[in-house]
Parts: structure tokens; sequence; C-alpha cells
């Protein structure tokens, strides 16, 4: 899975890119993610990015023609991070996803589409977004990671990477799946409490049950307490539930 950033701030992934799981699926050559610098492609001495929006209002606008032509730019790229050395492999072209507060919400459903896509280019916004001609032009998809508003989309990017590179297989170990995850196909209903050593700690206990090693009791109190969880956090959930299977 590769993914292609267009960012005014780059080095805001460096930290997320360098820890952890996602450093190890990168290294393991499972995930790519190469960053790209929207004022590479900005004209004039002051490397313009961004201008007064048409019609007045607070804010700046990110202007069409860098923002195009960076995305013709890495769209034109045909060698993968990594591949520099083993001769020209060609790329598919990217799914173009711009990260904005107007796209469509994320859910587990559009994480598990998106999964299948092997080249993706996300667009991070800043200020009050983009030039309408950008996407009158790209077509992308635009996709918000909820209803409120960041400074920018690179944290919403950052977002959709984790949770999609979590569906490539070998990048979670084997004792752990994606596909029992709350949300993952199948499965709409939250996750049941969990406990480690000690047990007990201030006064609260490890509850009976997970201690006895009766496995099909164990399920069955999990479910049920999914379940209980569920319905008090979450009755949307079951009630989508209840619609898509009706
Ligand atoms: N940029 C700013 N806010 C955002 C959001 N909620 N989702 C995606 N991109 C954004």
């Amino acid at each position: 899975m590769q993914f292609e950033v267009l960012t005014l701030f780059p080095e805001i992934f460096s930290g997320y890119l360098t820890q952890s799981l996602l450093h190890k699926a990168i290294q393991k050559g499972l995930v790519s993610v190469r960053l790209h610098n929207l004022r590479d492609w900005a004209e004039g001495r002051h490397q313009q990015v961004d201008d007064r929006p048409y019609g007045g209002g607070p804010g700046m606008v990110l202007m069409v023609e860098p923002v195009i032509k960076a995305v013709e730019a890495v769209q034109a790229l045909s060698v993968p991070i990594g591949a520099e050395t083993e001769g020209r492999a060609v790329l598919p072209p990217a799914e173009v996803i711009l990260l904005t507060p107007s796209g469509e919400r994320l859910n587990q459903r559009m994480v598990e589409e998106l999964a299948v896509l092997p080249r993706m280019l996300l667009l991070c916004g800043r200020y009050e977004g983009f030039d309408q001609r950008v996407m009158d032009l790209l077509r992308p998809r635009e996709v918000s990671i909820g209803d409120y508003v960041l400074n920018g989309g690179e944290v919403a990017a950052m977002v959709l990477i984790d949770s999609l590179v979590r569906m490539v297989p070998g990048v979670l170990g084997d004792e752990q799946s994606s596909i029992e995850d709350s949300f993952s196909r199948g499965n709409r209903m939250l996750e049941y409490p969990q406990y480690s050593r000690p047990r007990e700690f201030r006064g609260l206990s490890v509850p009976e049950v997970l201690l006895g090693g009766n496995h099909s009791e164990i399920a069955r109190w999990r479910q049920e307490q999914s379940l209980e969880r569920t319905r008090e956090r979450r009755r949307d959930l079951l009630d989508s539930e209840r619609l898509a299977s009706d």
C-alpha cells in the first residue's frame, strides 16, 4: 500500500512515521509513505501557495495551480520508494483523496473499501481550504474524519493512514487481527472490557469468570459485555445493524 502525501507541513508526519507499527510496516516493505511539499510547485520569489478569496471573507485559499501541478507530478512518478536501485517499476495511478471537513465521513466501511487500493494520494488542506477548481479538475474522494474542524488535513491524513495500514496483511502480528476489531466487517459492536495483572488494584478486582479458564463461559461473558456497552454508548450501531439486516 503506497501513500503519496501532499502537504505544506511534511515535518508533522515525521514522528508518526518513525514509530511503532507503521515504522515496522514500512521497514518490512508492506507500506510506503512518500511526503511531497506543496511549496515545491509554487511559483515566484515568494513561492506563494495561497491567496485571498475572490468575493472577500476571512482566511486564505490554497491556489489551484500549484496543487494541480503537484498532483500531476506525483502521479507521473514511476518508482516506488526503495526501488530506485532496482530499476523502474510502473506504479498504478493513485486514487486522489482530499481531507476536508466537508467530505464524506470516514467509518470502518470506508476504510475497508479504500484498503483494496494499491496507491493513494492524500491532499492535505490548510487555511480556508482549496480553490473549488481543485475539486472540479481532480474529482477527488473528499473525506472528513469527523464533524469538527482541524487546523489542517495532516492529522486527518494520519488518521486515515493509521486505519488503512491495519488492513494490510502482515502489518498486525498474528496475535492481533483487524477482523475482530469493533466496527470491522460483520462486527458492529464495541469491544468488551479487558484486564491484565494484577488481579486486584485499589479494591478493583478482575471479574471472576476471566480467571477460571472456561473458554466458552469467557466468550459468552465477553459477548454480553460488548452488547451491554454498545447498548449504553452507541445504540445507533445496533439500530443500523437491524436496518441493514431488514
Ligand atoms: N481538515 C480540517 N478538518 C478536517 C476534518 N474534520 N476531516 C478531514 N480533514 C479536515
